[in-house]
């Protein structure tokens, strides 16, 4: 049973779609088999950070069509597995309060969905909060992105969903935003990543390619490796961990 994670926040345009997409290649890299999608039905960006133009079956076409699951899976270069949703510019509205069932059926072809969901909490984001078994929030160190991301909080709260965490992206550290302890007194839950504010993203928006690809050594790429390795209980070795590793069992006192 894959484990159905996700990517929610209060505010729009803090960074879910960037972490969902970043954290969908990260897992994949780290040997797991992953499904990333994109619930965010009527705005939604997930082909355009992964460059991925041409995809005639879509999340609103499995919406409409159950028996279409197949045709809307796509394979990304990474290896990561996509359900795109249509970015075309005409008005489509589907109903999405079937996402669950569907998100079921999916469950024991993969090791992890990750979705990425719309932002507020209107019935797309509803819809998907009942589809997820596992919730990570995604904010700004700013209180209008708190308080935002607080609803949200709270609304996975009310249906006894599972928080993972908090993803605190674009930090500056500038002096003018809350720290992580503040945020985590606030929410009274742990933070899971810190992603800085890194140009490296922008640049990998605008070349289609998640930043974990296009610069992997860059300051954001080794946060999201990090918020995967956490997710799928990956140890991050120590330079310690390494050189007793290298000395031999031998020299560990
Ligand atoms: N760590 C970062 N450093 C710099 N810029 C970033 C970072 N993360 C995201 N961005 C910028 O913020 C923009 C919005 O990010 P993203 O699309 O991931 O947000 P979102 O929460 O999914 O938005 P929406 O609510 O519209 O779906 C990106 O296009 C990118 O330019
Ligand atoms: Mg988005």
């Amino acid at each position: 049973m894959s484990r159905i994670i996700g990517v929610f926040s209060g505010k729009g345009g803090v960074g879910k779609t960037t972490t969902a997409v970043n954290l969908g290649v990260a897992l994949t890299k780290l040997g797991k088999s992953v499904v990333l999608v994109d619930s965010n039905v009527n705005t939604p960006n997930v082909s355009l950070h992964l460059g991925m133009n041409f995809t005639p079956f879509t999340i609103q076409d499995m919406m409409e069509n159950a028996p279409y699951i197949p045709q809307a899976i796509y394979v990304h270069e990474s290896g990561l597995r996509v359900i795109p949703a249509d970015f075309s510019l005409k008005e489509r509205h589907v109903d999405i309060s079937e996402l669950k069932n569907h998100m079921h059926k999916l469950a024991g072809e993969s090791d992890y969905v990750i979705m990425d969901c719309a932002p507020g909490l209107g019935p797309d984001t509803r819809a998907s909060i009942e589809a997820c078994s596992e919730f990570i929030i995604v904010t700004n160190p700013e209180t209008p992105a708190i308080a935002d991301a607080y609803k949200t909080y709270k609304a996975i709260k009310g249906v006894n969903g599972k928080v993972l965490g908090l993803v605190v992206n674009k930090v500056n550290k500038d002096g003018y935003e809350l720290d992580s302890g503040e945020i985590e007194e606030f929410f009274n839950e742990k933070i899971i990543g810190i992603v800085p504010e890194d140009k490296s993203v922008r640049a990998s928006i605008q070349n289609k390619r998640p930043v974990v690809m296009h610069k992997p050594n860059s300051k954001a790429s080794k946060a999201y490796s990090r918020l995967a390795m956490h997710i799928a209980g990956v140890q991050t070795k120590t330079f310690s961990d390494i050189l007793l590793e290298f000395l031999g069992p031998g020299r560990k006192k």
